[in-house]
């Protein structure tokens, strides 16, 4: 059986005000969480001191939103995964459609990501998604099949016994405009068959998120959907009463 999982993606927001409040309401609510379902949230860098410091007592996991693949050097301006690892962070996003559209990450670069946060013992959260314009198209599968292939040739199909993959249909990040239950559930099933063809005991354990505008309205009917384990999220997840609700829902 696999165990709920509800990401919290905060993006490039927070204040040491905010942060503090936030993470002081989801500590209190922690209790009400289901059983057995996993909660996480992915700060910014900098506030990733304060949130663990904050957290150490909690159930509540830390992620971060990026990783450098390389160890250390002369990268102005990077994280390593090594150094998110020594840190306490338990999972790191890797390949989420804001890094592979603003910041030109490649399939390339998002499967080396993958394999440093994996190889520094963090899980990687991969993120998959298509645009409307495929979508229109029909070329849904076509699309995040290949992005999760570009990963599996490089990591091999064992890497996804430790991985969590995301789908996130880029029309549907930040626009409140939310797949179906059906829509999802129809990619995921597809995600989920495409790894059971290489391993099958890897896809049952697999753990599949959905993102893209989930909210308190919408997480119930998305996380029944038989192939949907649990969701990333991002703006909901800076409203404590949403977060909170989104995550008892994760039952
Ligand atoms: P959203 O973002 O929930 O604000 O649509 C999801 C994400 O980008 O992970």
């Amino acid at each position: 059986m696999r165990s709920r999982l509800v990401v919290g993606n905060w993006k490039m927001h927070g204040s040491i005000e905010s942060v503090t409040s936030l993470l002081a309401e989801l500590q209190a609510a922690t209790s009400e969480f289901p059983k057995g379902s996993e909660v996480g949230v992915c700060p910014t860098f900098v506030h990733l001191p304060m949130v663990r410091e904050q957290l150490a007592s909690s159930a509540i996991r830390i992620g971060a939103q990026n990783a450098n693949a390389q160890e250390q050097g002369a990268f102005t301006g990077e994280v390593s995964a090594q150094m998110l690892a020594e840190f306490g962070v338990h999972y790191v996003l890797v390949g989420h459609s804001e890094r592979r559209q603003l910041f030109a990450e490649s399939d390339a670069t998002v499967a080396e990501k993958f394999l440093a946060v994996q190889a520094s013992g963090m899980t990687p959260i991969l993120c998959l998604g298509e645009t409307l314009e495929q979508r229109e198209r029909g070329e849904t599968d076509t699309v995040v099949l290949a992005q999760l292939d570009a990963v599996i040739r490089v990591s091999g199909i064992a890497a996804f016994a430790k991985a969590v993959v995301a789908y996130e249909p880029i029309w549907a990040i930040g626009t409140g405009r939310t797949a179906s239950p059906e829509q999802a559930q129809a990619v995921h099933k597809s995600l989920r068959q495409h790894v059971a063809a290489q391993d099958e005991e890897i896809a049952a354990g697999l753990r599949l998120l959905y993102g893209g505008s989930v909210k308190a309205a919408n997480a119930a009917e998305l996380f029944a959907q038989p192939d949907i384990d649990g969701g990333l999220v991002g703006g909901a997840s800076l409203q404590a009463n949403e977060f909170i609700a989104i995550c008892r829902t994760a039952d």
